[in-house]
């Protein structure tokens, strides 16, 4: 069996020779979906590891992401319809629609119902947002942790964020019109680099003690928190001593208490994180580093992490990092190494890609 994805036949499957059936399997291809998921594509690449940005312009177009649209982009993807479904099934903030469900209001309310903010009250909160808008224009859903612990419980209004909500506040934002989230003001890379960031990664990568890197760590008392403790700096010198390639995963979009430190650096202090990470991932001798969600909110990346996505640590450091808007998350990838400069000019390309796409969505 075939899919026959050319001419008239498109979307059947094929059996040797013959005529195969009349239909394709499952939802079928809906030619006018097909035509708006085309246009809002546009001439991009058409690359399955871009399919969170492709999910996000469909649904900031249309305000969800229906079925036949879901299944539009598979087709355009060339994916099979389970795998575009089940990741825009996963991430809280797609509203993936069935055939037989009417599409969302057009403002969402989503309240934080994760431990802190349950413990701050998000169960009546919700409550009283459901009782207090009517449904047919405002839509009242949960959501996990927003990484604003400190400020429970927390509400989302469209993309803007409510901390220690209250029905009264959830109102004035309303209210406010502007559903975008707020961006705070953040270290510069020149205001970085002028008070002496990434000196010491440059010093470490000239001359640096690996060893005496990990001791440190291991003396810090720094630990996984994914519920062994596992001590870092040990895990560090295991890592190292297994087998290239090594992979460093730093996940900035977890959830659990506590987790809101993460963001607030991450959004205040980006270099001083990125420099901590690049000296993990020197320390553990990575020839590439991943960062997996590491700013929650797309919307909020703007011309600076698009300069270090373009491939300016490339030149810099020998360092070239790809970074690209996950599910209310910015992915980075770094890529470190004598190729990384020739990465760079690769990282051009893409980056302004991503500034089209971001400034797309904007
Ligand atoms: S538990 Fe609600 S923001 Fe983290």
């Amino acid at each position: 069996m075939a899919l026959d994805n050319r001419g008239e036949g498109r979307g059947v499957w094929k059996s040797g020779r013959g005529k195969g059936r009349p239909v394709p399997k499952g939802r079928q291809l809906d030619d006018d979906a097909l035509a708006e998921v085309q246009a809002i594509l546009g001439d991009g690449p058409r690359r399955a590891d871009l399919l969170i940005e492709y999910l996000h312009l469909i649904q900031d177009r249309h305000g969800h992401l229906s079925a036949r649209h879901l299944r539009a982009l598979a087709w355009e993807l060339q994916l099979a319809q389970a795998e575009v479904w089940e990741v825009a099934t996963f991430y809280a903030h797609f509203d993936p629609i069935r055939e037989d469900e009417p599409p969302p209001p057009d403002l969402t309310i989503r309240v934080c119902d994760s431990l802190s903010c349950e413990l701050a009250g998000a169960h009546a909160l919700k409550a009283a947002l459901k009782a207090g808008h009517d449904p047919a224009r405002v839509r009242v859903l949960r959501a996990p942790c927003m990484g604003r612990c400190d400020t429970a419980p927390v509400a989302e209004v469209g993309h803007r964020h409510v901390g220690h909500a209250t029905p009264e506040t959830v109102a004035e934002a309303i209210a406010g019109g502007n559903f975008h989230p707020v961006i705070p003001d953040y270290e510069r890379f020149d205001t970085y680099r002028a008070g002496g960031g990434y000196d010491r990664l440059m010093d470490l990568r000239e001359s640096g003690d690996w060893e005496a890197v990990q001791e440190k760590v291991l003396a810090s008392g720094l630990r996984g928190l994914g519920g062994a403790g596992f001590p870092s700096g040990k895990k560090w010198g295991f890592v190292r001593a297994g087998v290239s390639p090594r992979y460093l995963a730093v996940n900035g979009d977890e959830g659990e208490p506590g987790t809101f430190k993460d963001r607030w650096f991450l959004e205040r202090r980006p270099h001083l994180m990125l420099e901590g990470m690049l000296i993990a991932a020197w320390a553990i001798a990575s020839g590439l580093m991943q960062i997996v969600g590491a700013i929650r909110l797309r919307k909020e990346i703007d011309d600076e992490w698009l300069l270090i996505a373009s491939g300016v640590l490339s030149v810099l450091f020998g360092i070239a990092m790809l970074a690209w808007p996950g599910a209310g998350a910015l992915a980075m990838i770094f890529v470190i190494g004598t190729f990384a400069i020739l990465y760079g000019a690769l990282l051009i390309s893409f980056a302004l890609r991503l500034r089209k796409l971001a400034h797309a969505t904007a």
